[in-house]
């Protein structure tokens, strides 16, 4: 029997595949295809402090290899995420993560604080990666003291584990990765999407109503393999690697360059059944290659 199981700074997943934010809803959306609890864990939705309708429409395109979306963390907010969303998904067989989304440290601060209270939430996914909004987001992602500043304010309320979610759109990821290690983050997630845009030549104007989006998809898998790798390199913190996963020789592939878990995105969008049958490629690569644990493959690449 393979061992597929992984830790996260004490946090044990069954397996290292998971769902990304945004892609997956909240789990049960997906039940009528499989049970999530075949998978080691989903990334839910990002819950903002008060309601938010996201960005006008057209807010999603397709792109050669990929997709741009400007949803806007269309939410509706974290009282409304505890009192109808918790109760629904609290049970599932598999670890639950809650994006964390803001425009100020203080949003940030009582939505962590609030899902802190949850028994059966382990961990969150504090996102100061998202490209599509005004205030917040990318902003605290992109400059190292706030992506510190913002990581501290929630170290200090938040008492599991707290992962970080990065942006690509960056000069050095590793000086972003270090910045949120400083403010006390147990994990870093890489990489959220890369800000692109799309054009209609016919009417000369912009697809999305934001004219500019996040790419993802697999046009950015080289992208986010190349700072999954440099991160493990750099900075002593679990990573989950996330980028265009379409199947599970990617996911080994970011396993290699030193993810302990994965996240599967926009392929979900494409096929329901994804990232179970992901699950099942893994179990085959280690199989074929004589793997006991999955762990000796993370960041077992070899470059010599
Ligand atoms: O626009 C969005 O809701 C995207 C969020 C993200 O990329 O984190």
């Amino acid at each position: 029997m393979s061992d597929l199981s992984v830790n996260i700074a004490g946090l044990t997943f069954k397996n290292p595949v998971t769902t990304a934010s945004g892609t997956f809803g909240y789990g049960e959306e997906f039940r009528e295809f499989f049970d999530p609890g075949e998978l080691g864990g989903i990334f839910v939705k990002a819950v903002t402090g008060k309601n938010r309708d996201g960005n006008a429409y057209p807010r999603m395109a397709e792109t050669p290899s990929g997709m741009l979306n400007s949803v806007g963390l269309q939410n509706k907010g974290i009282d409304h995420f505890c009192r109808e969303i918790y109760p629904k998904i609290k049970d599932f067989d598999t670890r639950v993560i809650v994006n964390v989304s803001g425009s100020t440290i203080e949003e940030y601060v009582e939505v962590a604080e609030r899902i802190n209270e949850l028994e059966n939430i382990p961990s969150i996914e504090l996102n100061i990666s998202c490209p599509n909004v005004k205030l917040g987001g990318m902003a605290f992602g992109t400059v190292p003291a706030m992506a510190t500043e913002v990581t501290a304010a929630v170290r200090k309320v938040y008492k599991k584990v707290l992962m970080v979610k990065l942006s690509p759109n960056v000069t050095s990821i590793t000086e972003l990765a270090k910045a949120v290690a400083d403010g006390g983050a147990d994990a870093i997630t890489l990489i959220n999407t890369l800000l692109g845009m799309a054009i209609d030549a016919e009417r000369r104007r912009p697809v999305l109503s934001t004219i500019t989006g996040g790419l993802s998809g697999p046009a950015i898998k080289p992208v986010a393999l190349r700072m999954v790798w440099q991160v493990h390199k750099a900075v002593n913190l679990p990573i989950v690697g996330l980028g265009g996963i379409m199947n599970a020789t990617d996911a080994i592939e970011f396993i290699l360059a030193g993810a302990s878990v994965i996240q599967v995105g926009t392929a979900n969008f494409i096929d329901p059944m994804v990232s179970v049958n992901i699950v099942r490629g893994i179990e085959d690569y280690m199989k074929r290659h004589n793997v006991g644990a999955i762990t000796e493959l993370v960041g077992a690449l070899r470059t010599d």
